[in-house]
């Protein structure tokens, strides 16, 4: 039924949405260039293109955050004005962010209603219909949630759950999803890729947009690339690898692989022994675990999120207390030092929320070049800060690593996703450094990006730097590490060299197997 579609039933189907000639510029850039496309009743188009290309801003053009320059956009045949969000849910299009909007301290019913009351007698809120509206939703399109539960308390898969409820209990019939799976692990992105097939079975229509080539071959009936703001080329994911999607993304070749020599390890450099951390409730997320990470190699760890990969990378990086253990760098012991003088050591961290805590959004390029270095020489000389010396810096940064701004001085804001993982990259890779430690460290990068961000952490390693990487993309870990630590609740359950274990050993030790399960009674 799947190959049906994408030959051509959903193409035979009523255009729900059409974007003609969509111009947008922005100072510097013009971020869409004459983009058209069609989307079709019950048809999930995917769009796919480099960090930059424009996929984000045509999507805030249709959801009514952005107006375009020139051009128009049809719903149902009808041409529309979206000026706001609120427009464009009365035309019938949802929108699930990546940064999802809802109220942590609310509940899912809470948060669905927001904006959207249903008032009895005109005063209250009628929470019991809007209960079971929720409820009618959710078994309708299989869109698992509770609606009394509280969000804060939800994994991140429910929470974009609640926000699909959320597009659909307004009417919405055409539902825009900016990278939805690059926060999900792999199950739920799973259960989000059967989600999206019961919503168009029922006639809705998607539009979504991931770096995931893998996946966008299997959700997609169709795909759309962009290239510098343009439409390059459309491609059916049934005749086109993803070899020929990449290369119709990036321009060029692209290697889906590593290349990399047999590691030399040296001294160890990181030393984790017997941590113990909790997380936000309070609850121990990081329950005794171990490792070690030595100069020239990688130790990649492995894990469904969730498990106590990011309460580990915030003890070791100085940025969450330790409830008991030592964490040492360099044979010194840090594990009561703030973040700066674990940076001043010579630790570069790639950090997992890069809107949270890799950049500061409001400050132009230049600052965020140097967040931690604008005190020191040769950013600074005495109190005074030396203008010329960090925009050259950023301009170097930028150069190298591709980073895809009109300007030096423009606010991190501006850029795109892919964009701002980039300069977080470059700005921690441009220091003299003994350990790196990267979290998702290519989360939301385009495929050509994440080549070359990849061959950067080997260098590194080669140069005899330590890296520690935490990525929920096994395929990511098993392309970089030279050795594997698997994690599960809060534990490291298993340490073993690449290749020592295949994929599905591995994916057993992730979903709590336990040793004697995965080695096949060999350990
Ligand atoms: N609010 C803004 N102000 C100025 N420039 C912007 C703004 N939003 C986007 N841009 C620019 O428009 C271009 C397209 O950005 P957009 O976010 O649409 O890319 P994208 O395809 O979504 O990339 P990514 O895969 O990295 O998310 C980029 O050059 C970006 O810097
Ligand atoms: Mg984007």
């Amino acid at each position: 039924m799947r190959c049906a579609l994408a030959i051509g039933s959903a193409q035979d189907r009523p255009v729900v949405l059409e974007v003609r000639g969509i111009t947008k510029r922005f100072p510097g850039v013009t971020a869409n260039n004459k983009v058209s496309l069609r989307l079709h009743k019950g048809e999930v188009l995917a769009l796919l293109g480099e960090n930059g290309a424009g996929k984000s801003t045509l999507m805030n053009i249709l959801y009514g955050l952005y107006h375009q320059d020139e051009g128009e956009i049809l719903v149902n045949g009808t041409p529309i004005r979206a000026s706001s969000p609120h427009e464009s849910i009365q035309r019938g299009i949802g929108m699930v962010h990546q940064h999802f909007q809802l109220v942590p301290v609310m509940t899912v019913a809470e948060n669905v209603m927001l904006g959207n009351e249903i008032t009895r007698g005109g005063l209250f809120l009628d929470r019991r219909r809007v209960a079971s509206m929720i409820s009618a939703i959710s078994r309708q399109y299989s869109l698992e949630v509770e609606p009394d539960a509280l969000i804060a308390d939800l994994p991140v898969g429910a929470q974009q759950r609640v926000e699909i409820i959320k597009a659909l209990y307004r009417n919405a019939d055409i539902l825009i999803l900016d990278e939805p799976t690059a926060v999900l692990t792999p199950q739920e992105a799973d259960d989000l890729a059967r989600i999206m097939r019961a919503l168009v079975a029922q006639g809705k229509s998607i539009i979504f947009i991931s770096h995931k080539l893998r996946e966008v071959r299997e959700i997609a009936d169709r795909i759309v690339v962009l290239r510098g703001g343009c439409v390059v080329g459309e491609a059916l994911p049934a005749t086109s690898s993803e070899a020929h999607l990449a290369a119709m993304m990036v321009g060029r070749e692209v290697l889906l692989r590593v290349d990399k020599d047999v590691a030399r390890p040296g001294a160890t450099v990181l030393e984790v022994c017997g941590l113990w951390v909790r997380d936000d409730r309070g609850l121990l997320a990081v329950a005794g675990a171990d490792l070690k990470v030595r100069a020239g190699e990688i130790l990649g760890v492995a894990g469904v999120q969730g498990n106590g990969q990011t309460e580990l990378v915030a003890a070791i990086t100085g940025m969450r207390a330790k409830e008991a253990g030592v964490v040492r760098v360099a044979g010194q012991d840090v594990s009561g030092a703030t973040p700066r003088q674990i940076s001043e050591l010579g630790v570069a961290h790639i950090p997992e929320d890069r809107q949270r805590e890799g950049l500061v959004t409001s400050y132009a390029l230049t600052d965020n070049a140097v967040l931690e270095l604008y005190y020191r020489a040769p950013f600074a000389n005495g109190v005074v800060r030396d203008e010329a010396q960090i925009n050259a810096h950023c301009v170097r940064l930028v150069q190298e690593f591709d980073v895809r701004t009109p300007s030096i001085h423009v606010p991190a804001s501006s850029l795109s996703g892919g964009n701002q993982q980039k300069l977080i990259v470059a700005r921690e890779f441009s220091q003299p450094i003994k350990l790196l430690i990267a979290a998702q460290p290519t989360r939301g990068i385009d495929v050509g990006s994440i080549e070359f961000i990849h061959n950067q952490i080997i260098r590194k390693r080669d140069e005899g730097v330590a890296v520690l990487v935490v990525s929920a993309e096994l395929d990511e870990v098993l392309a970089l590490s030279d050795r594997i630590a698997v994690m599960y609740h809060g534990q490291i359950v298993a340490t073993v060299d690449n290749g020592e274990l295949t994929r599905a050993q591995l994916g057993l030790l992730m979903a709590g197997a336990g040793p004697q399960a995965a080695f096949g009674g060999r350990k």
